[in-house]
């Protein structure tokens, strides 16, 4: 539904030929029709521009951006002064902000209204549809207050009526609950997932929260300096051995041991009972073994669990047991030393996007 090949971005800041910044760097992305997307990655890694360019509110330096079989790059004009097929096109792209970006002097109504305004659409047409949107997102008692009588998850309910307003076939979301507060995060992140289900809508979401990620997106991408650097299914990403993305949304701590031990990550979907295979382990090569650390969670609706465990003796000593878990059906990654676990960032530290980050004046710098 969503395909960038070569997506490449370069900034120039000051207006003559000041530094360059490269914000995006080649990025080929494909967003199945019907599926939530998760965009994940620090302050400053081009996830907005990434978004921004995908609708052509800002024009790529390089590359291709296909919405739902049109080449919106073919087309004319960007920003405001976007040729007419160009606003065509992109009035099936519905668009959800951090801040909501509602106008304050325009009822709940007038806000929702306002895409069909700008599509010439009479104003019986438009106040049926912006009072069947306010009621899809739960606020149909709402239409004529103004934004500042709501609350900021209310406003947001408000700002995805009016993303819905054009009967987009594409919803973008820039940290659409990056304002919020976890109780309203949630209840925003349900009405996205029945929109999703409802509409058949594809959703293509920036977040710098795992959690996010977890609850309601089915394949997710992680961006670093303006290059994807994984992407998959949630499913896919957590059977990749190494998958940094896996191991963030999915934690397991626990020591690790030093030389003359093993720790493994151990982890299984579902039904798969690992309490037996462990104590199975156990007595076959009647070894001792330590659970350092177990998490269980739901990821992409699915229920995953990890442990990490430990087993005396070197890994060469420990070839056999590790293969028994492995012909289990568990996925079974060896925790090399405490250096490299201490090396990998868990990505739950991304900082807050909400903040002005150092990090985006760092990356900026370079
Ligand atoms: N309009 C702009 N002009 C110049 N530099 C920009 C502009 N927008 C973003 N950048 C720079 O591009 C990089 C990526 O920014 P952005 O896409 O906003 O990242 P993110 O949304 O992941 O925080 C940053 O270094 C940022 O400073
Ligand atoms: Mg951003």
């Amino acid at each position: 539904m969503i395909t960038t090949t070569g997506l490449t971005k370069v900034y120039r800041s000051g207006r003559s030929r000041g530094p360059e910044i490269t914000a995006l760097d080649g990025v080929d992305l494909h967003v199945r029709e019907g599926e939530v997307f998760g965009v994940v990655g620090r302050s400053g890694a081009g996830k907005s521009s990434l978004i921004r360019c995908v609708n052509l509110l800002e024009r790529p330096t390089a590359g291709t951006v296909t919405v739902d079989g049109t080449d919106l790059t073919a087309l004319a004009g960007r920003g405001r002064r976007a040729g007419k097929e160009l606003r065509r096109a992109r009035s099936s792209i519905g668009m959800v902000f951090q801040h909501f970006n509602l106008l304050s002097s325009r009822t709940v109504q007038d806000n929702v209204e306002l895409p069909l305004e700008i599509l010439g659409h009479s104003a019986q047409k438009r106040s049926a549809r912006a009072l069947e949107l306010l009621d899809l997102v739960g606020l149909a008692d709402k239409a004529k207050v103004y934004p500042a009588q709501l609350s900021g998850g209310q406003k947001q309910r408000v700002g995805i009526a009016r993303a819905l307003a054009g009967n987009p076939k594409v919803l973008l979301s820039d940290e659409a609950t990056s304002a919020l507060d976890p109780e309203t995060t949630r209840s925003i992140l349900g009405l996205l997932r029945d929109i999703n289900q409802q509409l058949g809508l594809t959703i293509l979401l920036i977040t710098h929260e795992m959690e996010v990620v977890k609850t309601i997106c089915d394949s997710a991408a992680l961006m670093e300096r303006g290059r994807i650097t994984e992407s998959g299914t949630v499913g896919e990403l957590l059977a990749t051995p190494g998958s940094r993305l896996a191991r963030a949304l999915f934690p397991v701590d626990g020591a690790v041991a030093g030389p003359g031990s093993t720790v493994i990550d151990v982890t299984f979907h579902g039904e798969s009972a690992t309490q037996p295979v462990i104590s199975q382990l156990s007595r076959t090569y009647n070894i001792d073994i330590s659970i350092l650390g177990a998490a269980m969670d739901t990821v992409g609706g699915r229920q995953i669990g990890r442990m990490r465990i430990e087993l005396p003796g070197a890994f060469e000593e420990n070839v056999v047991p590790v293969g028994f878990l492995r012909e289990q059906g568990l996925q079974v990654e060896v925790v090399e030393t405490a250096e490299t676990v201490a090396g990998v960032p868990p990505t739950a530290d991304l900082p807050d996007a909400t903040e002005p980050s150092a990090a985006l004046t760092e990356e900026g710098a370079k």
